[in-house]
């Protein structure tokens, strides 16, 4: 089967396809021809769709990715540098959520968008397990406080064992600090043998944490379940995540209870210039 066709008619010979594929199986446009593939092309060819994207008048269809299922890049739709800065540095970790849910609709459209972060040779295996009962969220609190219990003794650093007891003591007194009463969890997985899997997996719910802040919602990493979840075998069932899967990412998500006013100030950045 062809990899692609090229409308002969629409074709300008601009040869961007060919210069801009990544795994360089487009051959550019002989004087008479249009752009070619190559031998063994099928094999090479990730389907990131950049021949189709970059294409100037259209005539570039890939077998793979229908071109009128591809959404136009509307220019006036995207934030110039200043909003965005002002944006990324405006994201705060949010730890006090309202007493309202997301609907279903509203947490599809996170990973509707989500699913367009960059993966490792595009593979796209990156997949997402969302709960969206609080009831479960905080029985999941409940296994990593059982968790940290479990540790008590045997952590050698006392920094972290202090931690560690701090969050089942502040659990008895009724304070969540583990997904501090979030409605929800979302958590991101892939095979943990992918050799980008863990990059896949960060960059993706970076992608929807960025968005979810877009739209007016608060994200915080829960990085104590993401280490009992790999780790825990009480939590490990409750997750229930498919055979050979490793969870890289979990965040709770919500409505923010509370607005921030300013931007927190950071360290300088350490950059080693050569
Ligand atoms: C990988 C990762 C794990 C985190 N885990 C937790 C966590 O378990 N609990 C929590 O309250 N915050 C957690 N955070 C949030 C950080 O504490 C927060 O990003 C940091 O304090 C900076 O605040 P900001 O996100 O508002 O800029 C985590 C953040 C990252 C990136």
């Amino acid at each position: 089967m062809r990899l692609f066709t090229i409308d002969e008619n629409k074709c300008t010979r601009c040869n961007f396809c060919a210069i801009d594929c990544p795994t360089q199986v487009i051959q550019s446009a002989a004087k008479e021809t249009v752009p070619v593939e190559i031998v063994g092309a099928s094999e090479s060819c990730i389907d990131c769709g950049h021949c189709v994207a970059i294409c100037p008048t259209g005539a570039f269809s890939l077998e793979s990715m229908i071109k009128s299922e591809c959404s136009e890049i509307d220019k006036k739709n995207l934030p110039g540098d200043e909003h965005m800065a002002a944006f990324l540095k405006s994201r705060r970790s949010v730890r006090r959520f309202k007493d309202k849910k997301l609907s279903h609709g509203e947490l599809s459209d996170l990973i509707e968008v989500a699913r367009h972060a960059p993966t490792g040779s595009n593979k796209q295996k990156v997949e997402w397990t969302v709960f969206e009962e609080s009831e479960k969220v905080n029985k999941f609190a409940s296994l990593v406080v059982d968790w940290t219990k479990s540790l008590a003794g045997k952590i050698p650093d006392e920094k972290t064992a202090a931690t560690m007891a701090k969050i089942g003591n502040s659990w008895d007194r009724g304070n969540d600090s583990i997904l501090h009463g979030s409605p929800h969890l979302i958590l991101v997985h892939a095979q943990e043998n992918l050799p980008s899997a863990e990059a896949d997996c960060v960059i993706a719910m970076t992608y929807l944490e960025l968005y979810a802040a877009s739209r007016g919602l608060g994200t915080c990493w829960a990085g104590f379940l993401n280490a009992a979840a790999n780790s825990y075998g009480p939590l490990l069932n409750e997750l229930n995540l498919p055979e050979g899967h490793k969870c890289f990412g979990a965040v709770m998500i919500g409505y923010p209870k509370y607005q921030y006013k300013l931007i927190p100030e950071r360290k300088k950045a350490n950059i080693n210039w050569r």
